[in-house]
């Protein structure tokens, strides 16, 4: 019996079924010595991560959001700092599904963004170069997962489910070349910043699901090179 993690990332430990401190200490490890990810289990890198599409809000008529936001582009940095402080779930036999708490200082997000509408009833409109940076970032993550049995005879994990629950303690934007006008959107960038409880307000549905489908595709893509089976001592 050849142990598949101990074949491919020799100085990762694995723990007994259900010790969800283990578990929690393992996850830190892989984060503090691959930042640069680990390919052979599918895990890329966490200080850099790219997106492309991500739609932070939608416009709909009859709602208080009147605004349209999307990032083009996306490269998510910080990841790297995370430090998983719970870990819940992670039993032999997969059973409800899995919970993860933890805490990143700093999240900082670049890339290309697309606005339209109101934010905060001011006009928001521009297509250029975006930073937020979300401070002090604690999310609880929750998934469930269906069971996938391949033809070798190993269980792999695919989500069906994903979703986090992010609290921060400070945003900080700056969208380039709004409304065309460099004054301008020198303000509006610090009217929103004066005030970014309230746009943490409106844009926390669509931030959060953002962040959802990033820590998401870290995780799929890692389940669907990691066996289950593999994950505990034997
Ligand atoms: C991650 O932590 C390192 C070391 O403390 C720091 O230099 C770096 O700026 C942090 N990354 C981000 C994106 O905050």
């Amino acid at each position: 019996f050849i142990d598949y993690i101990l074949l491919t990332a020799p100085d990762i430990e694995q723990c007994v079924a259900g010790d969800g401190i283990c578990i929690a200490n393992v996850i830190n490890f892989i984060i503090k010595q691959h930042p640069q990810g680990i390919p052979e289990i599918g895990l890329d890198a966490l200080d850099a991560i790219n997106f492309d599409n991500i739609i932070v809000s939608e416009a709909e008529p009859d709602t208080p959001l009147q605004l349209s936001l999307k990032f083009n582009s996306l490269t998510v940095h910080g990841f790297e700092n995370t430090t998983i402080l719970r870990a819940k779930g992670f039993e032999k036999q997969y059973q409800r599904g899995f919970e993860l708490v933890g805490f990143t200082p700093l999240l900082r997000l670049d890339g290309e963004y697309e606005a339209t509408g109101k934010l905060l009833l001011l006009p928001l409109e521009g297509k250029s170069q975006a930073r937020v940076q979300l401070k002090d970032c604690k999310f609880t993550c929750r998934a469930k997962a269906a069971e996938d049995r391949r033809v070798e005879g190993k269980l792999f994990l695919k989500i069906t489910k994903f979703k986090c629950l992010l609290i921060i303690s400070g945003l900080h934007v700056n969208f380039e070349n709004l409304l065309n006008n460099k004054e301008l959107s020198d303000t509006m960038n610090e009217l929103i910043n004066n005030n970014w409880q309230d746009v943490w307000q409106a844009l926390r549905v669509g931030m959060n699901s953002a962040v959802d489908q990033v820590a998401e595709t870290i995780l799929t893509r890692v389940l669907s090179q990691l066996s289950y089976d593999d994950f505990y001592k034997p």
